[in-house]
């Protein structure tokens, strides 16, 4: 189960041994991007498989080989709209646990000199307000690029959104509660602080260019 912070009460935190496991082998910068790629896509299975213990259910009676019976089904359609490119890497690892999400995109790139996100893509499904949105990035580090995400949902009427990120700062969970309270973020790590380049320490250093292998480019 996620544990709470009592200076972020919209922050949960996952603390499992699985997850500090993968996650201290993201951190290692010897981590090749294969594996990169492999471990984060794991834990990002591993807590959406738990966040979504909630999600809303609705009876569905079907035939089985022997009698009728009714048993629970998702109620509302699930979408996860991951933050181009990043949110890329943790996609594949929730839908291996919830096949039936659909996937939204919305492309922001953080200005490197002014940090300010800047958005270059959007595409969402139309009903995407009839169920719950899952924002997904791996790094909520000063949570711009995640505050914008939500404003653009919320602008599409979405009213049931979650944050879902790998590692975040103290500065970017903030930021959220400052600016949208009521979503909650889920997190594998709440790190120390952002550094001067609004980079998270101890961190796992730039997380689309780990998992695309663009270190340097
Ligand atoms: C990274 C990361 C987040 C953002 C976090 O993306 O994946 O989207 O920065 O920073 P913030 O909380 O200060 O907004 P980046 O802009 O590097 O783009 P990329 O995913 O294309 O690498
Ligand atoms: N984006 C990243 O990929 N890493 C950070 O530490 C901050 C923003």
């Amino acid at each position: 189960m996620p544990s709470s912070d009592p200076r972020f009460p919209n922050l949960r935190v996952f603390d499992h041994a699985l997850i500090h496991h993968k996650l201290t082998l993201l951190r290692d910068a010897t981590t090749t991007a294969e594996d990169f790629r492999a471990l984060l896509n794991e834990i990002a299975g591993l807590m959406v498989f738990e966040l979504s213990r909630s999600f809303p259910t609705r009876p569905r009676t079907v035939q089985t080989p022997l009698e009728s019976f009714t048993g629970r089904v998702l109620a509302q359609p699930v979408t996860l709209a991951p933050i181009l490119r990043a949110g890329l890497g943790m996609t594949d690892g929730i839908l291996r646990v919830l096949p039936e999400a659909r996937v939204g995109h919305i492309g922001i790139q953080r200005d490197e000199a002014s940090r300010r996100p800047v958005n270059y893509y959007t595409r969402f499904p139309t009903d995407i307000a009839d169920g719950p949105v899952l924002v997904v990035d791996p790094m909520l580090a000063t949570g711009g690029s995640a505050e914008h995400a939500i404003d653009h949902l919320k602008r599409l009427g979405c009213r049931d959104l979650q944050m879902v990120c790998l590692v975040a700062a103290p500065e970017g969970v903030q930021r959220l509660l400052d600016r949208h309270p009521e979503v909650p973020v889920f997190t594998a790590a709440l790190d120390r602080q952002l550094d001067e380049n609004a980079y998270i320490r101890p961190g796992l250093g730039d997380a689309g260019d780990r998992i695309f292998g663009t270190v340097g480019a």
